[in-house]
């Protein structure tokens, strides 16, 4: 299992577990929150544990340009072009969508990321664009790194497998978790715990919160093939098996909040002194809360809620948190 090694130290590792007391008690489960909000300064979250990896792999193919692509306010583009610059990298992001100067595409320029604004339909065939893009660097003599979108691909899915072990850690003082709930978007997150769950040998049941508009068979499908590809990448035999994702908490689209998750963040802020992003967590959050009310989480169960960042997105709904806070 060498290719555990083959990583950067990027963000503060191990990260904390915490009970969440409160919402515990009022669900009937144990939950606790892994904390990977607090891996890194600027909130980079689950980006970390996967930049770790690939990064490396950059930077051992001593590549000097990394490229990569998401939304105008893509926390996963920040991560990436934060970690590279420091890294000695230069950096061309691929961004679709409309966004004020602000957030992270007011860090990606800080940083002197080169930022390429596409259309929704050049997102569409995303790695093409890169790879196009790529060809003329090398032509100018660069050596371009690409990344794909949410850094999910055989190599990203190594920054949620090796998490892995921080749970038996925790586990073998503590107690073990039944479940494990994230968010899940480009599926590397959710592929990477369940990957990891054959590595380490542990048994918690993995379950996505679907928080964009492609549904969870997709979703699923997507995981497939990136356990596919890790095998051929690696040479292993690691099972294609498929943890749950739940699809009903997008709401009207990705990244639109809706009021339900407005009142979510307020909520957790009071109660556990938590905040929760707007596109990701705070979905995830509620929809985790509906299984467990649903029972489809059983009661006492040990539940464990991976935040995986993206705080800084509430800035941009600053106005409309405004009215959750008053009364
Ligand atoms: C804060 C946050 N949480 C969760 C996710 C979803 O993770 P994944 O894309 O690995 O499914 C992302 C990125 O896509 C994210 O930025």
């Amino acid at each position: 299992m060498n290719f555990l090694s083959k990583r950067l130290s990027l963000g503060i590792f191990p990260t904390p577990i915490e009970s969440m007391r409160e919402v515990s008690k009022e669900l009937g489960v144990n939950l606790f929150l892994k904390r990977d909000d607090l891996d890194e300064f600027l909130g980079s979250g689950n980006k970390v544990r996967k930049l770790e990896f690939l990064l490396y792999e950059a930077k051992n193919e001593s590549c000097d340009v990394v490229l990569t692509a998401g939304g105008m306010q893509s926390n996963h583009c920040r991560a990436t072009a934060y970690f590279s610059k420091r890294l000695g990298m230069d950096v061309e992001l691929f961004l679709f969508g409309q966004s004020e100067m602000q957030g992270n595409l007011l860090i990606d320029k800080l940083l002197g990321a080169n930022v390429h604004s596409i259309t929704h339909e050049e997102y569409d065939h995303i790695m093409d664009v890169m790879s196009e893009r790529a060809n003329e660097l090398k032509n100018s003599g660069k050596r371009p790194y690409i990344i794909p979108p949410g850094g999910s691909n055989a190599t990203g899915l190594l920054g949620y497998a090796k998490m892995v072990e921080e749970l038996k850690v925790w586990e073998e003082r503590n107690t073990s978790f039944d479940y494990v709930v994230c968010a899940t978007g480009t599926a590397g997150t959710i592929g990477g715990l369940e990957l990891g769950k054959q590595i380490y040998e542990d048994d918690f049941k993995v379950l996505g919160i679907n928080v964009t508009k492609i549904n969870a068979s997709q979703l699923e499908e997507k995981m497939k093939n990136l356990m596919k590809d890790f095998n051929t990448k690696y040479g292993t035999n690691f099972k294609l098996e498929v943890p749950k994702v739940v699809d009903g908490y997008v709401g009207q689209d990705y990244a639109v909040p809706s009021d339900e998750d407005f009142k979510v963040i307020r909520e957790v802020a009071l109660k556990e002194h938590v905040i929760l992003d707007p596109v990701y967590t705070a979905k995830a959050f509620k929809g985790m809360e509906d299984l467990i009310k649903r029972g489809e989480i059983p009661q006492n169960s040990n539940v464990l809620f991976i935040h995986t960042g993206g705080t800084f997105g509430i800035f941009a709904f600053a106005n409309q948190l405004k009215d959750y806070m008053e009364g």
